[in-house]
């Protein structure tokens, strides 16, 4: 999948398009950080401003390199050296819009860029994206924000790398470039006809990711071949009867079970609003689909053994709640493809990845085919810690012990390059990352 995201300065694409790219596990290309990278070097070079001609011959001739930081930005070298802070310094903001404009360094920069996309799954970030370099790209986003927005962002950027400039020089500095990347006469900057616009004035950056993940999860559901799965999904809750007692379930029993087990949930806007989502929770009682469900604010759809359903009225109950049955020691087919109904539908699918109950109320291994649906396409995964639990029931009794249930951030999937049974195996080790973090920051730490 390609997804582009083009947008003035300072309308948050770079953090935006770098999340989103985490968030679905695909890779992401700062353009910017390209034309920055060239104009740097032609500044050292003495071609800005009177050589530029030679601009794209030094282009073409340019090895550039990324190198993702965890949660920062993104390093940027040339062979050896890095330029990742150099780029951004004011010499160089104030002549990229020139050497942008040039033909040559243009048509050098978009065969790179399109090389990158021809290798699959990339958030491209900058100004021509969607309307030269993919116009066929699957999504196009274009972010936008008030020019004072977009001052004031950058001024706090600044500030936070030591530089203090005054806001209306940040102002005018921000207009001059607006005008002269939309004014110039090759790829200016415009929005696609076919692209999204989102004004960013007044959204937190988690609600712009989200706002794009949901556009991704959109494009699931509208592809043909997919309408059926949205069907389905609507069946899994079946008949008024059972619609109503769902509705009963998640309006008046929430509330009541939290009061009983003096339950305190943290971390739920870590679950995004819409989109396909993996919850992956670690597993201490028969009972956790329950807590989950009633700590969620999205119905959730539960993997949950086939055992459960020998019982006849528990089943009844599981089926309401639209959870499924995985039989397990065997390559359950119908599970698996029940699972990933769920989550081309844009739903969120609740699995246990450690396979058994815990009850002693430690972690188990994963098990490696979990993280598969993590690994799908526009998939967001959110580890989930449970803890007390397992104290609910002891022998026949039952108790009501304090239950805490803790959301974590989306769990950050390795590269897409990674071979596949590889990148399975990390992901199962930094959802055990995940659920160690959780569980550090607990208050009992039990
Ligand atoms: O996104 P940025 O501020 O780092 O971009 C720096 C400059 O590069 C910007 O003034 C316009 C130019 N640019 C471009 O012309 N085409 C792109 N695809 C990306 C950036």
């Amino acid at each position: 999948m390609i997804i582009t995201i083009d947008g003035p300065a300072g309308s948050g694409k770079s953090t935006i398009a770098r999340e989103v790219a985490k968030r679905l596990g695909m890779r992401y290309l700062d353009t910017g950080a390209m034309y920055r990278t060239i104009t740097l070097l032609a500044l050292e070079a003495g071609l800005v401003p009177g050589r530029l001609d030679e601009a794209g011959a030094l282009a073409a001739a340019t090895p550039l390199r990324f190198e993702e930081r965890r949660d920062d930005l993104t390093r940027v070298f040339v062979r050896d050296r890095e330029v990742t802070d150099e780029i951004r310094g004011r010499a160089v903001s104030q002549n990229v819009s020139a050497v942008s404009a040039d033909q040559g360094v243009r048509s050098v920069l978009t065969r790179k860029q399109r090389e990158e996309a021809a290798r699959g799954d990339l958030v491209l970030e900058g100004r021509d994206m969607g309307t030269v370099v993919v116009p066929t790209a699957d999504l196009k986003v274009f972010l936008t924000a008030s020019i004072e927005e977009r001052a004031r962002r950058r001024q706090l950027q600044l500030e936070g790398q030591g530089v203090s400039q005054p806001f209306d020089q940040l102002t005018a500095d921000i207009a001059a470039r607006d005008a002269y990347d939309s004014g110039r006469e090759i790829a200016p900057l415009r929005k696609a006809d076919d692209a999204v616009e989102i004004d960013t004035s007044a959204l937190t950056i988690t609600q712009v990711i989200d706002a794009v993940c949901a556009l991704v999860a959109e494009k699931h559901l509208s592809a043909p071949a997919t309408q059926a799965k949205k069907w389905r999904l609507s069946r899994m809750v079946r008949g008024p009867l059972d619609t109503l007692l769902y509705r009963f379930a998640y309006s008046f029993l929430p509330p009541l079970w939290r009061l009983l087990f003096r339950m305190t949930i943290s971390g739920r806007d870590y679950l995004p609003s819409s989109g396909a989502v993996v919850l992956a929770s670690n597993h201490r009682s028969n009972l956790d689909p329950f807590f989950l469900g009633v700590s969620s604010s999205r119905q959730i759809h539960f993997m949950a053994k086939a055992e459960l359903w020998k019982v006849k009225p528990l089943g009844r109950v599981l089926d309401i709640l639209g959870t499924f049955p995985v039989r397990r020691g065997e390559a359950d087919r119908m599970a698996v493809k029940r699972a990933i109904e769920v989550l081309s539908a844009g739903g969120v699918l609740g699995i246990f990845p450690e396979g058994h109950r815990q009850r002693e109320g430690l972690l188990g291994e994963i098990h490696p085919g979990a993280s598969l649906f993590s690994l799908r396409e526009g998939v967001v995964t959110i580890p989930v810690l449970m803890q007390g639990t397992e104290n609910v029931v002891k022998g026949r009794m039952v108790r009501f012990p304090r239950v805490r249930v803790a959301f974590g951030p989306p769990l950050e999937l390795p590269a897409k390059d990674v071979p596949r049974a590889q990148r399975a195996l990390l992901t199962s080790e930094r959802l055990i990352e995940a659920y160690r973090s959780l569980l550090s920051s607990s208050a009992d730490g039990s």
